[in-house]
């Protein structure tokens, strides 16, 4: 993945009406090795990975890029919402160029069914939103994670095509904001 692009990083903390979005920090670790041990998280994404080697793997703090927000409820990380460039190599793209931004989402189960990943993801658009305005956002999910693909559809993704990939079927959508730019 390369840079965000412009945009200034670490953002002052994003308040929403439940949550705070910010840079990750030390105490998170714990929760991140959870997200990538997580069968439930990880069905879609690949599997999940062993914790021994997560151990090992995953740094004093993870996560650590621009982009990358640790979703805080009351003080502890349930997820992160990301915002990536997409790669070149991937099928799904919308300009000649690739490189477009994607968001990703990842949640801890016991905080699924709540509203705080549309919560979360809605204060993140907004935020790229006025960081680069005017520039869409994609999104790449299986067709078969259901909850992933209502999520898409609430925060107002719509579909551009569908391709295989990693074995299996994935919806890839755009979600552009609704102010053009000044
Ligand atoms: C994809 C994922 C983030 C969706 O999480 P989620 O909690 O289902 O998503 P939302 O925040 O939109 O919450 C929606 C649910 O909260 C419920 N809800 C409860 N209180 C709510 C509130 N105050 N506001 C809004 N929704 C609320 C909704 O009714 C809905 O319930 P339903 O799932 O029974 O229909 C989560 O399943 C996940 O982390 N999956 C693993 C990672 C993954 O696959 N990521 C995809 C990468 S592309």
């Amino acid at each position: 993945m390369t840079g965000l692009g412009p945009v200034a990083w670490p953002p002052v903390p994003i308040r929403t009406e439940r949550l705070v979005l910010r840079e990750s920090e030390a105490a998170d670790r714990a929760a991140f090795i959870e997200l990538f041990a997580s069968p439930e998280v990880r069905t879609y994404l690949g599997g999940p990975r062993p914790r021994e080697e997560l151990d090992r793997a995953v740094p004093e703090v993870p996560g650590r890029r621009p982009g990358l927000f640790v979703v805080d409820l009351d003080g502890a990380m349930i997820g992160t919402v990301s915002l990536d460039r997409r790669d070149a190599e991937r099928p799904g793209h919308i300009r000649p160029d690739a490189g477009e931004a994607e968001l990703g989402y990842m949640f801890l189960p016991e905080a699924w069914g709540r509203g705080y990943a549309a919560e979360a993801c809605a204060a993140a658009l907004g935020w790229f939103a006025d960081a680069i305005p005017g520039e869409p956002v994609v999104l790449c999910t299986q067709t078969a994670n259901d909850r992933s693909l209502r999520l898409a559809a609430k925060l107002g993704f719509a579909e551009v095509e569908r391709f295989e990939e990693f074995g299996a079927e994935q919806w890839f959508g755009v979600w552009a904001s609704a102010t053009p730019p000044a």
